[in-house]
């Protein structure tokens, strides 16, 4: 008997279907961007709207050309898993079942003010709820975003006030909808999202009354918080009539559980959008002293919870399309390869992309985008490798707070999302970082998680170590091919450039 699972990849630029079979091979995908919208410098908004159509559309249509295979049935998917950007924040009133206001994206940065406030009211001011969610108060995180609302848009103030506010990560927006929305959706959301929220307490899974009224959200509806793998609900309409929900992580732990990082002291890092770094802790959460976050990995069902250490930048991929659609730098993203290969070095250009504040380890709202070290010789080629090298020099920044936390260095780094295609990239990470890197060959890690997630929730694997066979063939392993010296040289020159970054910030 054939059996399929199905992932729902639902990104900050694009969406995607991803049909995998039971060695997590794919059968065959369908993906579509959408429209980002940016009404203001630093701000950012998704359509609630536009995150569903596309959802639904790549579900048909990937299902599509699985049934023009002509080997395999829309019948053979046996579950769903949904993976998604995290932190995106959704307010729609309960009774309509209708967004409120346009989903505030995770980069955002609109509410620096916001998080100032918030932090004046605690001694402990930034950190004044990391003891109970592992995060510290920044532009990041979906309550700070929903405090904002609360504070500038009247009807969502008026819907907490009439006990009709419901607050939801993507997550829970595209479960509730795709099991039938009003009255009969679905009203869950996973652990792993739900740890993004800083509502979330990390210890017992539960919302935090106590981070509730510190953001003064009392009589807000939120959804029930569930695993990761299980069954929440059927699909309600469509080509996938019937078949159950299963599976639900952010798609930066989906990614972890992809990349089969089920071992403490495992490491992943993926180039998407922005670029994540997640490092298995076990089943204790460790709270960081280095500006790393404390997140929830993973929880199989009814196991317990694993927990992971993150950092997290916030510009990767998004830096490439602006080149190619700011800058006009580039006309694909794939050429920045070319361009950054026909030259050795960037001479001593550094690219800090810091284009709505800087996050991990540094967590500077104020920061700004700032290329320094330009000179008359600098051309195109160094701004496109300086570009790439942006986010290897702020992935060592993060791996040497992740080797002072775990005081055991991580010797290889497991990769994965689009930047990982490229072999320069690549080899740049590994002499940055001064250890292994290593690539799957099949690189849509965060969709192969969720899907994991589904296919264990409903059979199709038995356990985690039923996974031997799945995406194990043809890894890239890439090492450094530069001095210590050398290295050291060149990202004394990234912290300089970092310094240089702060403070550009308008209030
Ligand atoms: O926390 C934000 C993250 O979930 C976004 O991921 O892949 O869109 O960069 P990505």
């Amino acid at each position: 008997m054939t059996r399929l699972v199905g992932a729902i990849d639902q990104g900050t630029t694009s969406t995607r279907f991803v049909i995998f079979d039971e060695r997590g091979s794919i059968i065959t995908y369908h993906q579509m961007e959408f429209e980002q919208h940016y009404p203001h410098p630093g701000w950012v908004e998704h359509d609630p709207y536009d995150l569903l159509a596309t959802v639904e559309c790549c579900v048909e249509q990937a299902v599509r050309k699985l049934e023009a295979t002509g080997k395999y049935h829309a019948t053979d998917i046996v579950s769903v898993g949904i993976t998604n950007q995290r932190e995106t924040t959704i307010a729609w009133d309960s009774e309509t079942g209708k967004p409120l206001y346009p989903a505030i994206v995770w980069s955002d940065g609109r509410t620096a003010a916001t998080v100032k406030q918030l932090a004046e009211k605690s001694k402990n001011g930034v950190n004044a709820l990391q003891g109970i969610c592992g995060l510290p108060l920044t532009t990041y995180f979906s309550a700070v975003k929903l405090r904002w609302m609360l504070d500038h848009v009247p009807v969502v103030k008026e819907a907490l006030d009439k006990g009709r506010l419901h607050f939801s990560t993507v997550d829970s927006w595209l479960i509730y909808n795709l099991t039938g929305g009003l009255n009969r959706g679905v009203l869950v959301t996973d652990v792993t999202n739900a740890s993004r929220t800083m509502l979330m307490n990390i210890h017992t899974l539960q919302w935090s009354d106590e981070a509730v009224s510190f953001f003064g959200f009392q009589g807000l509806q939120l959804a029930k918080i569930v695993s990761s793998s299980q069954v929440y609900g059927n699909i309600a309409n469509g080509i996938l009539e019937g078949v159950p929900i299963a599976g639900c992580l952010g798609d930066q732990q989906a990614a972890l559980v992809g990349q089969k990082c089920f071992n403490v002291g495992e490491a992943k890092n993926t180039y998407g959008t922005g670029c994540f770094m997640l490092f298995n802790t076990g089943s204790e959460p460790v709270l960081s002293k280095n500006g790393l976050l404390t997140t929830v990995a993973y929880q199989l069902g009814s196991e317990k919870p694993v927990y992971a250490l993150e950092g997290s930048i916030a510009v990767a991929g998004s830096s490439i399309q602006w080149l190619r659609d700011n800058m006009a730098i580039i006309s694909e993203a794939k050429e920045i390869n070319d361009l950054a290969s026909q030259v050795e070095d960037t001479a001593g250009v550094y690219f800090v992309t810091a284009f709505t504040g800087l996050f991990a380890p540094y967590w500077r709202d104020d920061a700004r985008g700032t290329i320094c070290g330009i000179t008359q010789y600098t051309n195109r080629n160094h701004i496109a490798r300086a570009t790439l090298e942006a986010a290897c020099y702020q992935s060592k920044a993060i791996l040497d707070a992740m080797n002072r936390e775990s005081g055991k260095p991580l010797k290889s780094l497991k990769v994965d999302g689009g930047m990982s295609n490229s072999d320069l990239a690549m080899q740049i990470q590994s002499d940055i970082l001064g250890i292994q890197v290593d690539r799957p060959a099949m690189r849509e890690t965060t969709a192969l998680g969720s899907a994991v997630a589904a296919g264990l929730a409903v059979g199709v694997w038995k356990g985690v170590h039923d996974l031997d066979k799945v995406n194990t063939e043809n890894r890239s392993l890439f090492t450094s091919k530069i001095t210590e010296e050398k290295r050291e040289q060149l990202y004394a020159g990234w912290k300089k450039a970092v310094e240089r970054s702060f403070g550009w910030a308008k209030d």
